[in-house]
């Protein structure tokens, strides 16, 4: 008799700590503490991310395992983000992996985080009737530190084709927040008003660089410099303003991420094309993907809220793939912050 495959994946890389367990390819649980604390200064502060990891790892895990109604000793490995992300936050994901494996006596499996987002398609529980892209497919992947447009052709074979020459989509979106006086993360806030104003009112500089590359520092340049002007003519330009203000960045950055995967999806011929990363909650942008379904015969894959976000359940499925290849790390291997393996 075959044994079960249980996989528990760790993630750690930024402000979210969170831990899951897959079996068989089917998710069991998925329990995730974000970091409050950071709210307070507009970003993810490092040395407090790494910290808050120290107290959330050990009850993030154990819950994990309680939810699944899986004993430590029944894993078969451990997948783990090994990076990108803030080092201070991936050695606190990567040394507990390192320790549970050790004393367990089982392999650890290494993950690249954005080849988790992408892999969160492939995530299913028992009940769920979603569909997984099939390969090759494009994959939009926005997040808070990334803005890239990969062709996925397996589980492992994923390539960059264009991604942004400076800012995140998810960055710009969180700066404008800030310079607008709403909190942090920005980007939930700005989705909440931009569906109250008119995407219309505001324009704002577009980049033009070629390729399939994305640019957002000149778009958060021109909403700034722009936004100064109007707050001279009146003080309480933001207050009258944020819906309209909200919206018209929302579309300026929906229309600019759009365009150049339009652009990809075409000249490769493919119509398979999927959202990942935090920004893809985004509504906006899921609504875009539903008009170019429409319009392009597109068939689209967006995933659910709770694995748009940095989720341990994308490590743990990205984990069960590599296991069932022998794709192992050895206990040595170290974090990575930027360079992706
Ligand atoms: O993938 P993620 O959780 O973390 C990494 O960056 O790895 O993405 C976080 C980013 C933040 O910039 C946040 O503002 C953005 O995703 N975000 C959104 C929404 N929810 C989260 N952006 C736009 N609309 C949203 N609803």
């Amino acid at each position: 008799m075959n044994k079960d495959c249980i996989i528990l994946g760790i993630e750690s890389s930024c402000d979210d700590t969170s831990a899951a367990v897959v079996c068989n390819g089917l998710l069991l649980s998925n329990v995730t503490a974000s970091q409050a604390v950071h709210e307070a200064y507009g970003g993810v502060v490092p040395e407090l991310a790494s910290r808050a990891h120290q107290q959330n790892i050990v009850p993030v895990v154990d819950q994990a395992l309680k939810q699944a109604g899986v004993e430590a000793e029944q894993l078969s490995a451990i997948a783990f983000t090994r990076g990108p992300g803030l080092m201070g936050s991936l050695l606190v994901g990567v040394s507990f992996a390192k320790g549970l494996a050790a004393s367990l006596g089982i392999p650890m499996i290494d993950v690249n985080h954005l080849h988790g987002h992408v892999l969160a398609h492939f995530i299913h529980t028992e009940e769920d009737d979603y569909q997984s892209p099939p390969f090759p497919f494009l994959c939009l992947l926005v997040s808070g530190g990334n803005s890239q447009i990969v062709l996925v052709r397996s589980y492992k074979d994923m390539e960059i084709i264009g991604q942004t020459i400076d800012d995140a989509a998810g960055e710009a979106i969180d700066k404008c927040s800030k310079v607008m006086g709403l909190g942090y993360p920005g980007g939930p806030i700005i989705d909440r008003l931009a569906r109250q104003g008119n995407a219309d009112a505001f324009h704002f500089a577009k980049p033009s660089i070629p390729g399939y590359d994305y640019s957002f520092s000149g778009l958060k340049t021109s909403f700034l410099y722009s936004l100064r002007e109007w707050v001279k003519e009146d003080p309480d330009f933001v207050e009258h303003h944020k819906a309209d203000l909200a919206a018209s960045l929302e579309r300026t950055i929906v229309e600019i991420l759009m365009n150049k995967l339009y652009h990809a999806a075409k000249d490769l011929g493919i119509r398979d094309v999927a959202v990942a990363g935090g920004v893809s909650a985004n509504n906006g942008l899921r609504n875009a993907f539903h008009a170019y379904a429409k319009r392009y015969g597109w068939r689209v894959y967006i995933p659910r809220f709770s694995y748009t976000t940095d989720n341990a359940a994308m490590i743990a499925i990205t984990g069960y793939f590599k296991y069932q290849d022998h794709e192992f790390c050895p206990m040595e291997a170290p974090a990575y912050s930027r360079v992706a393996h």
